[in-house]
């Protein structure tokens, strides 16, 4: 099977969140099960330092209304051999940032987006390829079914080829004023009511691709349910309804040739499950690095590692800051995000510098060194799709603090509920107080050593690899395919 996967991040190009683990890894492992699958991505300004040879594949323009872009295809080989094709056009995509700038989301990013849709569809054309699949990733992706709907007459390339559409997150759906229809070019008649585009009078990509793709997937089983709800739908959870039948939630795995202590050239000290003794060398030379107290290397350190942003619950963790601060535990945060969550932090920092290190950026290394060098790993989100940093952690022996919604609860249990399987603390309400009641646990077991010992071997026997759910990919794209011929359910 011929699979041409589409995706605004991946990794080790370029990287915004988890998206782009996702997007590195998982084609990796379904072309170690035999599938020939081939990825697509723009050359970004912080992509080119990261390439090794490239050779130009095809030249084409697109039109998108009144303007033509100039398109280069250029492809390199990533890890495990898969060709990587990067859709070059300087005029869009050369800038600092991927998204946005300073804070600032860059005006026309329905215009880079539209236009890189379109390449991918070009490329097929130009270079011959003929996917059988197209995998689809997030709202930046998602015009891509609609536009094969609208020109499957004249193409016959897009008879044969069946579209997946993977929702990373529903509360990104790239919504535009309605002028932006036009840019499509898709038939007004077709495409432009309740039923597909519009959502409210706006422009809404991924609406355009939950309702076109043939199948649709999201990177968890409970945040596949909870969708359709209107408590995490964000307005489609009646659209994302109608298509029950063809929505799965496939759970995104861990990439530990990347995310492994026993191998992670990032880190201070390798160590395993079964010689920790490495894990103090790392939690040293955190503390070190933020100039925190020696004597919390008897007490328990705090990791969290995110995007500053109201999903990840961090008005919980405003709430309860100072209750955190009387128990005997240091907290170290790296994220960049909401100014509100700057501010904050920046201010515990100065208040508590002997407990609380804090560093606003993005800094892969210093993400490797936390989850080595933390005891917990805090992260009680609102939603969460599905999460990398906890399962991470898990890895790492850093013992998950989270809130049970969408992949949280499918990959973290309670051990005290859970004395046989649990691996971290767990609470339902989104409440201060819910969070502080896990925390209190997770700080009174980490003092019980032997106890500590045990759950955090534990969460490092943990199992996420990629293997069972690039399986779960090659049916969907199965399913996808049959669904097509009309031979599906
Ligand atoms: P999301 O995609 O919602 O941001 P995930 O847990 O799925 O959350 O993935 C986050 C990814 O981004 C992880 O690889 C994490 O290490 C990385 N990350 C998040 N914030 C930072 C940061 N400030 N610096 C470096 N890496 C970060
Ligand atoms: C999104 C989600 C996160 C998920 C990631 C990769 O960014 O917020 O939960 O792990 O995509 O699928």
């Amino acid at each position: 099977m011929e699979i041409l996967f589409v995706s605004s991040e991946v990794e080790p190009f370029a990287k915004t969140g988890g998206l782009a683990d996702v997007c590195g890894a998982l084609p990796l492992h379904i072309a170690r099960l035999g599938g020939r699958i081939s990825v697509i991505t723009p050359l970004y300004r912080e992509t080119r330092s990261r390439l090794q040879t490239t050779a130009c594949e095809a030249k084409f323009s697109v039109t998108v209304g009144p303007r033509t872009f100039a398109m280069q295809v250029l492809t390199s080989r990533g890890p495990a051999d898969v060709p990587v094709h990067f859709v070059r056009c300087d005029e869009l995509f050369d800038r600092d940032g991927l998204y946005e700038a300073g804070g600032k989301a860059f005006t026309d990013n329905h215009l880079r987006f539209i236009c890189f849709s379109k390449a991918v569809l070009a490329f097929c054309r130009t270079s011959g390829m003929q996917p059988e699949i197209l995998h689809l990733n997030d709202w930046q992706t998602a015009l891509i079914p609609a536009f094969m709907l609208g020109r499957a007459a004249q193409d016959p390339l897009l008879h044969r080829c069946s579209s997946v559409m993977t929702i990373h997150n529903m509360a990104y759906q790239g919504m535009f004023p309605p002028e932006v229809f036009d840019l499509t070019e898709l038939a007004r008649q077709q495409f432009w009511h309740p039923g597909q585009l519009e959502f409210w009078g706006q422009v809404n990509f991924l609406k355009a691709g939950i309702v076109n793709a043939d199948m649709v997937s999201t990177v968890s089983p409970t945040y596949a349910r909870e969708i359709t709800t209107p408590e995490f739908g964000c307005g489609l959870e009646g659209v994302l309804a109608t298509r029950a039948q063809d929505l799965v939630g496939i759970l995104n795995g861990a990439d530990y040739t990347v995310w492994n202590p026993e191998s992670d050239p990032l880190i201070r000290a390798r160590y395993s499950i079964d010689d920790l003794a490495g894990k103090q060398d790392c939690k040293r030379e955190l503390l070190e690095r933020f100039s925190l107290a020696r004597s919390l290397m008897q007490r328990p350190l705090i990791g969290c590692i995110s995007r500053l942003v109201d999903q990840k619950g961090f008005d919980l963790i405003e709430e309860i800051f100072d209750d955190i601060m009387r128990t005997d535990a240091g907290f170290v945060l790296l994220g960049t995000g909401e100014q509100r969550y700057h501010d904050f932090f920046t201010r515990m920092a100065a208040q508590h510098p002997s407990r609380v290190g804090v560093l606003l950026a993005y800094d892969n290394r210093a993400a490797h060194k936390i989850e080595a060098g933390c005891d917990l790993f805090l992260m009680p989100s609102r939603f969460e799709p599905c999460g990398l940093t906890q399962i991470y952690s898990l890895k790492y022996g850093t013992v998950p603090v989270v809130r049970s919604t969408g992949g949280l609860a499918d990959t973290i249990s309670d051990c005290e509920r859970d004395p046989e399987r649990g691996n971290g603390f767990a609470f339902a309400d989104y409440a201060g107080s819910a969070l502080l009641d896990a925390l209190v646990r997770a700080i009174a077991c980490y003092g019980q050593k032997e106890r500590w010992k045990a759950l955090m071997q534990r969460c490092m026997a943990c199992n996420f690899s990629w293997d069972v759910s690039a399986r779960a990919y090659l049916d969907l794209y199965r399913r996808a395919r049959d669904k097509k011929m009309g031979l599906g359910d």
